[in-house]
């Protein structure tokens, strides 16, 4: 069995980025620079924010954290993204999700400009993507590309069941191991809340992709011998004996269903940071974009 380690593949694409980033810098260009707005205070939000503030850093991004309280009306959170819009210093806008339930999520993501759009939520990317043209990938679906590329796992003719099948990342996934590149050409099975059986589903997949957030939801009598099992779940489960008071969770029950995978993602160490990467990826895109680099 081989462990997809996230650790590993985001450290190369991060190792990619941050040596293309230096090059431009000692070519006198300004950093590459990811604005992320955080709405209230979200403890698994704070977290995942911090960690992108943290990584930007680490490749020679600078980054900017707006911070506003839940009260926060929809109005002035519209205003301040085209505040960002309009700074040509920034290249990624990122509104952590999800936002308190006064505001619509669909009037801040339509809100973004496409080209800042790092998460690659506005429709104009969502449908680019559908039809193959360059934009910006979701980072989770982008980041598990980035894996099955770093092992050099083979797409090719399989059949992908993905679980899951949310703007952010199950379809998305769906769309990208179904279309014509590398790492795609699967034939796919998305599956839902209402789907039936998909232990049957699952049970004819070579790739399964597990992103529903239900702890330990596959099992190992779900799995064929031999089949990839990448993991996105990553749910906070209660926990007194750990110092925070939860543990991280995955989607697939690890310790057996790796005796039947040919190769799994951990969780935490999997794809949570590939996320990351592929935020990162994204942003330096948009960043050669606005100085037409390669
Ligand atoms: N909430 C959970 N995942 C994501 C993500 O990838 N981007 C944003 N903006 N919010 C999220």
């Amino acid at each position: 069995m081989i462990l997809l380690d996230g650790r590993l593949a985001s450290a190369a694409v991060k190792e990619k980025i941050k040596n293309q980033t230096d090059y431009y810098l000692s070519n006198n260009f300004r950093k590459p620079h990811l604005a992320a707005i955080l709405v209230g205070n979200n403890g698994a939000s704070e977290t995942y924010v911090a960690s992108k503030v943290k990584n930007c850093a680490e490749v020679g991004f600078a980054s900017s954290l707006f911070r506003f309280d839940a009260s926060i009306s929809e109005d002035e959170l519209l205003n301040a993204i085209k505040n960002l819009n309009n700074d040509t210093g920034v290249d990624g806008i990122l509104v952590q999700l999800p936002l308190p339930k006064h505001i619509s999520e669909n009037a801040v993501i339509e809100t973004i400009l496409p080209n800042k759009d790092v998460d690659g939520f506005h429709p104009i990317n969502v449908g680019k993507v559908v039809q193959g043209l360059p934009a910006f990938i979701p980072a989770t679906p982008l980041g598990v590309m980035l894996l099955l590329e770093h092992y050099q796992i083979s797409t090719k003719g399989k059949h992908a069941v993905v679980i899951g099948r949310s703007n952010i990342v199950g379809r998305p996934m769906s769309i990208l191991l179904s279309s014509p590149h590398p790492f795609g050409n699967c034939t796919v099975t998305l599956c839902h809340s209402h789907t039936n059986s998909i232990r049957q589903h699952c049970l004819e997949a070579d790739i399964v992709i597990a992103a529903l957030g239900k702890p330990g939801f596959v099992t190992a009598d779900m799995i064929k011998k031999g089949a990839i099992v990448i993991d996105v779940g990553i749910t906070r489960v209660d926990d007194a004996s750990s110092k925070r008071g939860f543990k991280i969770k995955g989607d697939v029950a690890f310790d057996s269903v790796s005796e039947k995978a040919a190769a799994i993602t951990p969780v935490p160490g999997g794809v949570g940071l590939m996320t990351i990467a592929g935020l990162l990826q994204n942003t330096l895109r948009s960043y050669q974009n606005n100085f037409q680099l390669t």
